[in-house]
């Protein structure tokens, strides 16, 4: 029997019922980008997370790129990340005009080096992104104490973990910033592209929320350039049905990889 590497419609089918009529009400309510689904789904990522802010945005790629923005990172900074990736954590780091440190992994957990951090960081270093690849955290202790003895931020790629825990917290609420993807094949998805950031910091929540929206604060008076990074009422409405399973889902998968695994 061919067995798929993955597939989507498996899950849809588990769910149909509730994401037709959710996208429904979606289609009638005639709001449809940075409504009330994306406020739900804010509230609930962010209590799940465990931080006081989530912002929705239009993918995992824009959260790395926004939380860049928003940390002060551009053109002369360089940004400490990992060989082992996604290609968007290191392209989004040259969007931004800022240069790619690149460090090996440790082969224990197959992400970041923390010592090989620590050999490359210097003071043009604005940023360090670990990522959780996998749904495994990277090893953020040593982290935490270079980003304080430099003064550097930390943004986490957590584009492939959302729930994961390290040391008894969920990953996103470890750095500065965390960042997730919504694309379908994540752990947790919509039907299209979209994302979430995650911080316990005000400014940097009131810095993500405007640079999503064209650097507009106030509506129409934009005091810097931003994007059009907003997450749609259909999205939302949709990674808000499948959120409430994920931990259900989480520990099937868990299961399921220990069980190929022995
Ligand atoms: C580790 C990692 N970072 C960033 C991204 C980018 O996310 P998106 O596809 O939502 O832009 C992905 C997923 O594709 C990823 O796996």
């Amino acid at each position: 029997m061919a067995v798929p590497f993955l597939d989507m419609v498996a899950q849809y089918r588990e769910v149909h019922g509730e994401v037709e009529k959710a996208l429904l009400e979606v289609a009638r309510s005639g709001k449809y980008i940075l409504g009330e689904r994306v406020a739900a789904l804010e509230k609930a990522l962010a209590q799940y997370t465990d931080v006081p802010y989530a912002i929705g945005c239009a993918s995992g790629t824009d959260a790395l790129i926004l939380a860049l923005r928003a940390t002060g990172v551009g053109p002369g900074s360089e940004v400490i990340t990992t060989t082992y990736s996604f290609f968007a954590t290191a392209s989004c780091i040259a969007l931004v005009g800022a240069t790619p440190v690149f460090v090996d992994i440790d082969p224990r957990t197959y992400n970041i080096d923390p010592l090989a951090v620590e050999k490359k960081i210097n003071v043009r270093t604005r940023a360090i992104i670990p990522v959780h690849l996998y749904g495994q955290p990277a090893e953020m202790e040593p982290l935490t104490a270079l980003s304080k003895e430099w003064g550097v931020k930390i943004i986490e790629d957590a584009c492939q973990s959302i729930g994961a825990e390290y040391r008894g917290k969920r990953v996103c609420s470890l750095g500065d910033i965390g960042c997730v993807s919504f694309y379908p094949t994540k752990n947790l998805s919509g039907m299209g592209d979209g994302g979430m950031l995650f911080t316990r910091d005000h400014a940097l929540a009131e810095r993500l929320r405007i640079l999503r929206e064209h650097g507009a604060k106030p509506r129409y008076y934009h005091g810097v350039i931003g994007y059009n990074s907003r997450l749609d009422e259909l999205q939302a409405a949709v990674v808000l049905v499948k959120a409430k399973l994920l931990e259900e889902c989480t520990s099937f998968r868990t299961r399921a990889t220990f069980i190929i695994n022995t």
